[in-house]
């Protein structure tokens, strides 16, 4: 089944219960938290996962875009995400390992980030206790970019690790996703998409949900 996670970057901010509202349908809430170092933009932070926690039933997926994410897992769990999400690049791996370990311990979902930089092989130190994995399609920092071909490989890599390795892992692919892109990444192995400009910027954002779906 693939589940679609609308990313509010795209969203109007001044109007954010009523962009939240409009993706009700979707399966997720892609929240892209970013800190103007690991990436140059600056985004969400805490109070505003906090207040969007209490508007929405829906599941919070947090992609953190922030240096050494460790510091921060505790606060966001705390706010109400469901899924942290940290990257590979943010840390040393004992640190990265820190992370995981404080998000089993705030009882939210785990998950690790690689941008498209980073190797499909990197996931495995981590693989067998994650939730997901998030593979950049574009590199992280802002919405609205063109989806990176090449990425297509390191999806697949992913994939194949995860069926060996830990088959209940999902697999999430965030940048650049729309309708057209969207069947390409799935049939690399895909099970989660995140898509930010081509659901707000869609007349009906329900219908581009359903869209990407396949529906
Ligand atoms: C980019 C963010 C993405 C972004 C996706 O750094 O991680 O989640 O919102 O936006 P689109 O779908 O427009 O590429
Ligand atoms: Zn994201």
């Amino acid at each position: 089944m693939i589940k679609i996670s609308p990313s509010i970057l795209s969203a109007d901010f001044v109007n954010l219960e009523r962009d939240i509202a409009r993706v009700s349908s979707a399966d997720m809430l892609h929240v892209d938290v970013m800190d103007g170092c690991f990436v140059p933009n600056l985004t969400i932070g805490v109070p505003v996962v906090q207040s969007i926690r209490k508007c929405t039933d829906l599941f919070l997926d947090v992609h953190l875009m922030i240096d050494k994410p460790v510091r921060y897992v505790e606060a966001f769990a705390q706010a109400g995400a469901d899924l942290l999400s940290v990257h590979l690049e943010a840390d040393h791996p004992t640190r990265i390992r820190e992370a995981l370990r404080q998000m089993d311990r705030c009882g939210v979902k785990k998950a690790v980030a690689l941008r498209p930089i980073t190797k499909a092989e990197a996931v495995l130190p981590y693989l067998e206790e994650l939730d997901l994995v998030l593979v950049m399609t574009v590199e992280p920092g802002f919405g609205g970019q063109a989806f990176l071909e090449e990425q297509l490989e390191t999806v697949s890599q992913v994939r194949a690790l995860i069926d060996r390795y830990h088959p209940a892992c999902r697999l999430e692919v965030d940048g650049g996703v729309n309708a057209k892109t969207a069947p390409r990444v799935v049939a690399a192995g895909a099970d989660t998409l995140v898509a930010g400009s081509a659901v707000y910027g869609a007349a009906d954002p329900a219908a581009a949900i359903a869209a990407l779906r396949g529906e």
